[in-house]
């Protein structure tokens, strides 16, 4: 297998070395491309493009494979914790019982917030989405932890950082929910586990006791597993390159929250539940949308199905529609919008136009399925996956740190005027 391509261009050839990863994947080095030809590549949406070299998750598109540090999703899904893997992602290997109750007592020693937070808080008025209130509270921690601005402290003071920012995201999560629907907020009760401590400060109000279900804590706790970490995608590239400039670690989750807020990557979760509840009031006839998502004169889109990599079937919807069966059984709750669900993805299945094209349900499709089981409002299903994805993050800016990455700064190609003189006036 040559380990060189040759680019023929103007009688000249060029010859540039190929890399290959562990998994055998294999990629153009093009970093002199420019120097030796003159030549750029040009890709919009990067969808040939790699950015990096990672040792953090490995996929295979057309096989459904997605490990975290070489462990199977299938097996961390089933047999860890997201505080575990969160573990895992940032540190590169699963933790020993020690490093893992150390881990979790250091996130519960910060998961209360400044009380100055709370007039930042209230600065929003409450139809504020979730995902701006979020991402402005993260940002604000800049403010309150100022020698977090330089990443390039020591590694005790990255770590530092990387505990506050898992420790009080649940916190700021439940707090822009709060501030939603107009409640008082709830402070960390640091005697419950990461999951069931976020869902008493979301849902517990102050004339009544908050009983934690177990079956809705762990549905909660895989459904973050599922959505810690995905190679390159949109947000996690937008907080590498942010990072990149040097700018710290709480400004680049917080540009990584606001790339994960469009419908078209993390806003997909909560445009699924809006589809089918549209579905089920037009009558729930699934044969009739499906027509209509055929249908290229029709300017209904079918949110949910495909993805950019994957090219048979997402491996978290397969966990994630087997976890909504086993959760609304348990919850014992008969949510038509499920069986809306089910029948959009046997036509998908079934009909040769989405086979052929690839759309079968993705981790969004059943996503918010589930947290409408776990009683989430589906303004929150986005402020999910951020904090399911912030230890992705994390260890995705401090690998791109560590291996001192250049500043991010691609090229272009130019049409616009060619040069032209200013007008006498
Ligand atoms: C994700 O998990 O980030 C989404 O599936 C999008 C992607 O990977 O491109």
């Amino acid at each position: 297998m040559s380990d060189k391509a040759h680019i023929n261009f103007n009688d000249q050839t060029y010859e540039l070395p190929v890399i290959e990863g562990s998994e055998n994947e294999k990629a153009i080095d093009i970093s002199k491309l420019r120097g030796e030809s003159g030549l750029i590549t040009i890709d919009p949406g990067f969808k040939n493009t790699g950015s990096t070299k990672s040792e953090i998750t490995f996929l295979d598109g057309e096989k459904g494979i997605l490990r975290y540090r070489g462990y199977s999703i299938e097996d961390l899904a089933e047999k860890s914790s997201f505080i575990e893997v969160s573990y895992l992602l940032i540190y590169g290997d699963l933790p020993t019982p020690e490093q893992l109750s150390d881990f979790e007592n250091e996130i519960k020693l910060h998961t209360l917030v400044h009380e100055d937070i709370k007039k930042i808080l209230e600065g929003f008025p409450s139809n504020a989405h979730p995902m701006g209130v979020l991402s402005s509270l993260v940002t604000s921690l800049t403010a309150f932890y100022p020698k977090s601005l330089d990443p390039n402290r020591s590694a005790e003071a990255v770590d530092r950082s990387i505990i506050r920012i898992l420790a009080k995201m649940p916190t700021f999560a439940a707090w822009a929910y709060k501030n939603e629907v107009g409640h008082p907020v709830n402070y960390p009760d640091n005697n419950l586990d990461y999951c069931s401590n976020f869902l008493k400060m979301m849902f517990s109000l102050p004339s009544e006791n908050y009983d934690i279900d177990p079956v809705v804590a762990n549905a909660l706790d895989k459904l973050l597993i599922l959505h810690a970490d995905h190679e390159q995608n949109c947000s996690t590239s937008t907080v590498r390159i942010v990072g990149s400039s040097h700018a710290s670690l709480y400004a680049s989750i917080s540009a990584g929250i606001n790339a994960l807020w469009g419908p078209l990557h993390g806003g997909a979760n909560q445009a699924v539940i809006e589809m089918l509840e549209n579905i089920k009031k037009d009558g729930g006839d699934t044969k009739k949308w499906m027509a209509k998502a055929k249908d290229k004169d029709d300017p209904f889109r079918l949110m949910g199905f495909g993805h950019r990599v994957y090219k048979n079937f997402d491996p978290r919807a397969k966990i994630i529609k087997k976890a909504a069966d086993d959760v609304l059984e348990k919850l014992g709750v008969n949510d038509p919008i499920l069986d809306i669900a089910k029948g959009l993805e046997e036509e998908a299945l079934r009909d040769q136009y989405f086979v052929d094209r690839k759309l079968y349900p993705n981790v969004d499709f059943y996503s918010g399925i589930i947290y409408r089981a776990l009683g989430i409002p589906v303004e929150m299903f986005t402020v999910m996956f951020a904090i399911g994805r912030l230890p992705g993050w994390i260890a995705q800016w401090k690998e791109m740190r560590e291996n001192n990455e250049p500043i991010g700064r691609p090229r272009q190609v130019y049409t616009g005027h060619n040069v032209r003189p200013y007008p006498n006036k």
